[in-house]
């Protein structure tokens, strides 16, 4: 979609990212309580492009939490403990003597819960001098490449999603050693539709992610995997990507709904530190 399709009430400037997912907004003050009609806007934008991003924002943790309310309702992360007077933030941390960033896999955020959050907004504290981008992909486009025999297999179809896929269970060990909340990954589990409709758009996206989806509802992990392995491939193809470069100050808010993430771990010997809120969600149907 391009700019030139926006009638915006508010003052907000829209640039998409690519053709495939994205749009920097401009022209907004985040620190500042924003108008109804700026949220319904910044919120328009982010269910037509799946992740919105904002540069050179200035926000103290507290402004941090009060835009991002204006959304919905934040969630606390169940595995690493959030700051002390702020719990619903979460500092994503990576030191120069760690290797492994946290979610460090392709996924979309805390499926093995039963109502997963609708989005996550990370707001960037201290970067490497470069690397640690994000990327991005969008799950309408996966689902709707796919052919129409193999949609109609995977519509009915649920998925088992764990925390304790070890692959991404990996990716948290050492936030979970030095600041965890004592939950265990082994009893988050969820059955999802493989195949979910996006609440306030109606479109269908695909909903499985090499992070967490272990097997098909009904269905053995020998049966599911050489199929799972084919969708993990497919949904994240160049052309249903973007590819986020972090300056401090940078904000970037995605809806978990229909767009998996994936933090890009190339900056080893530098430390890198953003500050992650989610909001709460609902059932997937
Ligand atoms: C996350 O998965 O929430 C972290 C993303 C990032 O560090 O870029």
């Amino acid at each position: 979609m391009s700019v030139t399709n926006y009638t915006m009430a508010s003052k907000i400037e829209v640039q998409p990212v690519t053709g495939g997912i994205g749009a920097e907004i401009s022209g907004v003050d985040i620190s500042q309580v924003l108008a109804e009609e700026t949220v319904a806007d910044i919120r328009q934008v982010l269910l037509d492009h799946l992740v919105i991003f904002f540069r050179d924002q200035e926000i103290t943790p507290k402004q941090q939490l009060a835009f991002v309310s204006r959304f919905g309702e934040p969630d606390i992360y169940p595995f690493v403990k959030g700051l002390d007077d702020y719990p619903e933030i979460t500092p994503i941390l990576k030191l120069p003597e760690e290797t492994v960033n946290f979610g460090g896999i392709w996924h979309s955020d805390t499926v093995y819960q039963p109502n997963p959050p609708m989005g996550t907004v990370l707001y960037a504290k201290e970067l490497p001098p470069a690397g640690g981008d994000t990327l991005f992909a969008n799950q309408y486009q996966a689902y709707e490449t796919l052919s129409a025999p193999l949609r109609a297999f995977l519509d009915g179809l649920t998925a088992i999603n764990s925390a304790a896929k070890g692959s991404a269970a990996a990716t948290r060990s050492d936030r979970v050693a030095d600041g965890g909340t004592g939950l265990a990954a082994e009893v988050m589990e969820a059955e999802h539709p493989v195949v979910r409709t996006h609440p306030e758009t109606g479109r269908k996206a695909l909903y499985v992610n090499t992070g967490h989806t272990v097997r098909f509802g009904g269905m053995t992990e020998a049966e599911s995997t050489p199929i799972l392995d084919y969708l993990y491939r497919h949904q994240i193809q160049p052309e249903f990507s973007c590819r986020f470069i972090w300056r401090p100050g940078s904000l970037a808010f995605w809806d978990n709904r229909c767009a998996q993430h994936y933090p890009v771990n190339d900056y080893h010997g530098h430390t890198r530190l953003l500050h992650r809120v989610t909001l709460k969600g609902d059932k997937p149907f």
